[in-house]
């Protein structure tokens, strides 16, 4: 392969495994493993397609079971295998049961994406225990068990790389959206957190923080948003929030997908505790 991923892992001719990312399993001309989560559509899908096009095994989750049959179909177009994995993350043991399925599979986890998120728009003053509890089960306490236990597995193979999906709102003020913010700066704290304590064995955490995509979530969470403040023209409000963004335009799901794929495969291994921003200058600091 040439391009974006021209100096990253490349299945060869020969069917063989070379580049920057070479766990023992790859050496033995074996592919990488990857769990993905939140993989039923968005941006989870795109990067399940993307990792097996890189010739990955790839380990499907969510609870939309319909969706995780699409992108299983998906995947394998790309001649990749499949596990798929229909469940809610956030019960006690979801995570870690989907890192065990992978690795009594594969035998080992070579990358981690969390990738799976919930948010709800609703004002600070008025928000419940319920939207609290739901959103910090999913984007903190289910990520960071999956982290600890693709970790523990990583850490006995001395290689692996984990990606968290954060957002910019996790450095933001916005009373509308607390909840979901705060959940993401625990994603941020995890991040660093779990990025020093898998270092010694070589296990790379970063994080990814993308802009404004066109998906399912960001379509219902901007329509609820400009319910709450007001905004009767639709339209008229996400044109305004376009305009904000310093490359005039919102990301495509592919290119937010490349780099997420680019921190799984092809990072220098030298880059941990980061947290790239992929929200087309938004994001600044
Ligand atoms: N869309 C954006 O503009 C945007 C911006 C910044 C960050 N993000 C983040 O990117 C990630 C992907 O978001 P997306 O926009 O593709 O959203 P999405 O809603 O398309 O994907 C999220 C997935 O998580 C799954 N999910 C929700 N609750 C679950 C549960 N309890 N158990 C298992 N799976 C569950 C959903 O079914 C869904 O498939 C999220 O972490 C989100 O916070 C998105």
């Amino acid at each position: 392969m040439t391009g974006f991923y021209g100096t990253g892992i490349k299945r060869v001719k020969t069917g063989r495994w070379e580049g920057a990312f070479l766990p023992a399993e790859i050496k033995n001309n074996t592919p990488p493993r990857a769990l993905v989560t939140g993989a039923a559509g968005g941006l989870g899908r795109e990067v399940a397609v993307q990792i097996a096009a890189r010739g990955c095994a790839v380990a499907i989750t969510d609870i939309n079971a319909e969706g995780i049959a699409e992108t299983a179909r998906l995947v394998r177009t790309q001649s990749a295998e499949v596990e798929e994995i229909v469940g809610d993350f956030t019960l006690e043991g979801a995570p870690e049961a989907a890192v065990q399925r992978v690795v009594d599979r594969w035998g080992g986890i070579d990358i981690l994406v969390n990738n799976a998120g919930y948010g709800v728009i609703e004002p600070f003053l008025d928000s419940t225990y319920k939207s609290w509890t739901r959103t910090l089960a999913l984007n903190v306490t289910a990520l960071a068990m999956a982290c600890k236990a693709a970790g523990r597995v990583m850490r006995d193979q001395r290689s692996g790389r984990i990606v968290n999906i954060t957002s910019p709102g996790s450095r933001m003020a916005l009373p509308d959206y607390t909840a979901y913010t705060a959940s993401k700066a625990g994603v941020d704290s995890i991040t660093r957190a779990a990025s020093v304590a898998l270092a010694p064995y070589g296990v790379l955490v970063n994080s990814l923080a993308p802009g404004m995509m066109d998906t399912e979530m960001q379509r219902s969470t901007e329509a609820d948003l400009a319910r709450v403040n007001g905004r009767n023209d639709l339209q008229d409000f996400l044109d305004e929030r376009t305009k904000r963004i310093p490359l005039g335009r919102r990301a495509e799901i592919s290119e937010v997908a490349e780099a997420v794929v680019w921190l799984a495969l092809d990072a220098p291994k030298y880059m941990t505790a980061e947290r790239l921003n992929m929200s087309g200058g938004l994001d600044k600091d």
